[in-house]
């Protein structure tokens, strides 16, 4: 057991709800965070309630809801040790046609892919440089190819590029910096058009994160792609 505390962002679901479980398994205290109160404090009661794991509202765009959340773990539990910026969206889109979602719908997109992930870098580093923690980004597979008429795809490229810029600003600090980069997982944010593609298990995503975190100090795994056998992107 550890009494280290594991902050998720995008918790509830998918990639995250799978992350806690295996860092409660691990022996993590953990911080989880996402939009809705349902499901995130369903999951707090399964990996044992609030001396194991809280479960906090705060949608990663918001600054002020963000800073809140890592003040309140600070002051409960007087440390954060890991923190993994995996809150992300997904939709269709097309550039060249009227196809996939509108572009209206853009720029929630972009906002939570992007700023998201930079906002929960701002708001976790200086504790993580306390403890000489570890951030994880989750990317995508698609933030290292090119598929036509993708903004997803883009807002993940950037995402590459946002955990080189921390890593680069963090490497005096003992913080170490991971990017996940995931292909196709089994969760409800792909696309109905790729149901039926080859397709990584969400557990098989928390496994690579366990991975990465579980290293001795000195290591740091800077990236890891993990795709479905047969994918082909
Ligand atoms: N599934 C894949 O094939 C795949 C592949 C590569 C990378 N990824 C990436 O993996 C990450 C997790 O995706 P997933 O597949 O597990 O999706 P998911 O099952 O749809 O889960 C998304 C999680 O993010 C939360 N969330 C969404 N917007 C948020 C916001 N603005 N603020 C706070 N929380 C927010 C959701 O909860 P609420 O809606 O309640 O807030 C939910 O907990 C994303 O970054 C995604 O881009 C997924």
């Amino acid at each position: 057991m550890t009494d280290q505390v594991f902050l998720i962002t995008g918790a509830s679901r998918g990639i995250g709800a799978a992350v806690a479980r295996r860092a409660a398994a691990a022996g993590y205290r953990l911080v989880l965070v996402g939009r809705t109160p349902g499901p995130l404090e369903a999951l707090a009661d399964e990996l044992g309630g609030p001396s194991r794991a809280l479960a906090r509202v705060a949608d990663v765009t918001d600054w002020a809801a963000l800073t809140g959340v890592v003040a309140e773990v600070e002051r409960v539990w007087s440390r954060l040790d890991v923190v993994l910026a995996n809150a992300g969206a997904s939709v269709v889109t097309s550039f060249l046609g009227d196809g996939g979602a509108p572009p209206e719908d853009w720029r929630d997109l972009v906002l939570t892919n992007v700023h998201g992930p930079a906002l929960t870098a701002r708001a976790t580093l200086p504790a993580l440089r306390t403890t000489k923690g570890h951030l994880l980004l989750t990317g995508s597979a698609a933030g290292r190819t090119v598929r036509p008429g993708n903004l997803y795809s883009a807002t993940k490229w950037a995402v590459t590029g946002l955990a080189q810029a921390i890593r680069a600003e963090c490497v005096d600090t003992g913080i170490r910096v991971t990017l996940v980069q995931p292909g196709l997982v089994d969760t409800e944010s792909i696309p109905p058009s790729r149901v039926d593609d080859p397709k990584l298990d969400p557990d098989d995503v928390a496994a690579a994160v366990l991975y990465a975190i579980g290293q001795p100090p000195h290591v740091d795994v800077n990236e890891i792609v993990v795709r479905p056998v047969g994918q082909r992107h």
